[in-house]
């Protein structure tokens, strides 16, 4: 039976059966973390409700005051570190292990709950809360690994190279990070899942449609979260749930 654009709670759909030749693209978003305890950026109490992103998250506001900057991702760095990986993730994990190099996960969250719940390919378009790297375009120093928190001025380091080091992070006006790897991993898809995002920000929530757009109807489409996203329209199957409870009853896998 034609699934298109159907919209319900989740246990009103069936599992899927992947074929040997079926290739997983999952893009999660906010959503998936909401159940560990991290809040979403655009719900009620989401983070954008109490900072506005041009105070923290754009090119702009690191030039203009960049101790703010630090505050906010050293305090997201805590929180982070506090909260532990869900069902969802653990999920998302056991499919990747099933199924290896036929499954993709591209994350536009910022925290590490997949690696911790144990996937390994994951891509992070927007960056990564516990790397930071030189503000200096022309420094060859590369992203590193870094969990500390930096409040005040004189605390924010410095690169060898003298410049300040910042946040890991796609700022809003920035282009996402890993873009061929993910377009690559797209234009393979059969199947393409969307957990816990709002869809209102661009690239990630065009890839639903640059997906089907690109393979006729043959690829499936689904999103899973609690209400219907903005991009609702391009999936063939809106899967109305929490993460924790959808994802593990996704797909079946032998
Ligand atoms: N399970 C699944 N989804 C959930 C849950 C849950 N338990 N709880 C809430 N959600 C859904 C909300 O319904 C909402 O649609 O998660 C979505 C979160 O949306 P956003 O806050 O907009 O987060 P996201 O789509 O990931 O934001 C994209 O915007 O601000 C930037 O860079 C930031 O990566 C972020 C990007």
């Amino acid at each position: 039976m034609a699934q298109y654009n159907r919209i319900g709670p989740y246990n009103e759909f069936e599992t899927l059966t992947l074929k040997n030749d079926d290739y997983v693209f999952v893009l999660s978003g906010a959503g998936v973390s909401v159940e560990s305890g991290l809040a979403t950026f655009r719900d009620g109490d989401g983070l954008w409700e109490k900072h506005r992103i041009e105070d923290v998250a754009t090119p702009e506001a690191w030039r203009r005051d960049p101790e703010l900057v630090w505050r906010f991702y050293s305090a997201r760095r805590k929180q982070a570190s506090q909260v532990e990986p869900n069902a969802a993730h653990r999920a998302l994990a056991q499919m990747e292990e099933a199924l290896q190099e036929r499954f993709l996960l591209c994350t536009q969250n910022v925290d590490n709950l997949h690696e911790r719940a144990g996937n390994k390919r994951v891509l992070h378009m927007h960056g990564e809360l516990f790397m930071s790297r030189c503000e200096d375009p022309d420094c060859m120093r590369a992203p590193f690994s870094d969990e500390r928190y930096y409040e005040t001025k004189q605390s924010i380091a410095r690169c060898e190279c003298g410049a300040r080091i910042l946040p890991h992070i796609c700022w809003f006006g920035e282009v996402p990070f890993h873009m061929n790897a993910i377009m690559s991993a797209l234009n393979k898809a059969t199947v393409f899942v969307t957990v816990g995002s709002s869809g209102a920000v661009y690239p990630a929530a065009s890839f639903v449609s640059h997906v089907k757009n690109s393979k006729g109807s043959g690829p499936t489409t689904i999103y899973v979260g609690p209400e219907p996203p903005d991009n609702a329209y391009a999936f063939d199957q809106c899967r109305l749930g929490k993460a924790t409870e959808a994802i593990p009853r996704l797909f079946s896998l032998r």
